[in-house]
């Protein structure tokens, strides 16, 4: 008797041990359940050894008594594992049916709100630039308002603002270059595909305010000669928009030092 409880003892405590390391390992409740039966049911097999063994059978008796403990142990067996949760394909798709719709219409509503961020992104840069544009189409006044020498020599101001005579000039001549004047002015003997006049005495003409004005907006006045050119608006009015207004300064500067008499640039006409 004393050996039937210390061997049960020993199944509750093995099956004691495997509870904590299954439920350490986070498994579902049933498992857990299921290692603590089992450890039982070893425990019980070891009772069983125990057992004061039975009287030997023979014949039709012997086969009776093993058909009945076979069935017993079947019915054991079922009506134990009925007991148990069961598992059931349908039920276990439609579980993982939700949990993917939820996760799809999360995903969903993620790429919404991204769409949505994205277009608020776009619509500040918009209005950042007509900020910009805004400044710019103000900063007519500033132009105008401007007080370059006419002379070759650069403005204090703006040259210092760049770091220095020498760089403003070469920013000048880098903008001449950048936004491709060349294409219709030829200057020092170069470039000009006779649409625009060549440009090699425009410092003694005009000022390099007017220079720059004109840069600014193709509009403010006209080359001498040029009518039909200027009423078709061949020189772009895109400049404003394409440089900054330090290097607008520069290139028209830069522009203001060219004084080669012998090239007949044209006169500035007004208009309007
Ligand atoms: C697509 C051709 C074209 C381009 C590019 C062009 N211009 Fe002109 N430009 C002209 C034409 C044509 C005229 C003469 C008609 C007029 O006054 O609008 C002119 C006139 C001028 C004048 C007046 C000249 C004078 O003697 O009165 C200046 C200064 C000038 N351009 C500077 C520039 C500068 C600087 C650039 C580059 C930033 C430039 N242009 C780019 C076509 C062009």
């Amino acid at each position: 008797m004393g050996n039937i409880f210390k061997k049960l003892g020993a199944g509750l405590l093995v099956g004691g041990v495997l509870v904590g390391i299954a439920h350490s390992q986070e498994l579902p409740g049933t498992f857990q359940l299921l290692f603590f039966i089992v450890s039982l049911i070893g425990a019980m097999v070891f009772m069983l050894l125990d057992a004061r063994p039975l009287s030997t059978m023979s014949g039709e008796k012997s086969l009776f008594v093993v058909i009945a403990f076979w069935i017993l142990m079947v019915t054991v067996c079922v009506a134990g594992a009925s007991l148990l949760p069961q598992f059931n394909p349908a039920d276990e798709k439609e579980k993982i049916d939700k949990l993917l719709k939820s996760q799809r219409a999360a995903s969903q509503q993620g790429k919404a709100e991204e769409l949505i961020a994205r277009a608020k992104a776009l619509d500040e840069q918009v209005k950042a630039l007509e900020e910009r544009l805004k400044g710019l189409g103000s900063g007519q006044a500033t132009v105008a308002s401007l007080t370059l020498p006419a002379g070759d020599k650069p403005s204090s101001t703006a040259g210092a603002s760049s770091g220095g005579g020498g760089d403003f000039m070469k920013v000048g001549e880098e903008q001449w270059q950048l936004q491709e004047c060349y294409n219709c002015h030829k200057l020092r003997g170069e470039g000009g595909k006779k649409r625009g006049p060549e440009l090699d005495n425009v410092g003694s003409l005009l000022t390099v305010e007017e220079i720059q004005q004109k840069i600014y907006d193709p509009k403010s006045f006209m080359a001498e000669g040029y009518e039909k050119e200027y009423q078709k608006g061949i020189m772009p009015n895109k400049f404003k928009d394409l440089m900054e207004p330090k290097e607008m300064q520069a290139l028209a500067a830069w522009l203001g030092t060219f004084k080669n008499t012998s090239v007949n640039t044209p006169k500035p006409i007004k208009k309007s």
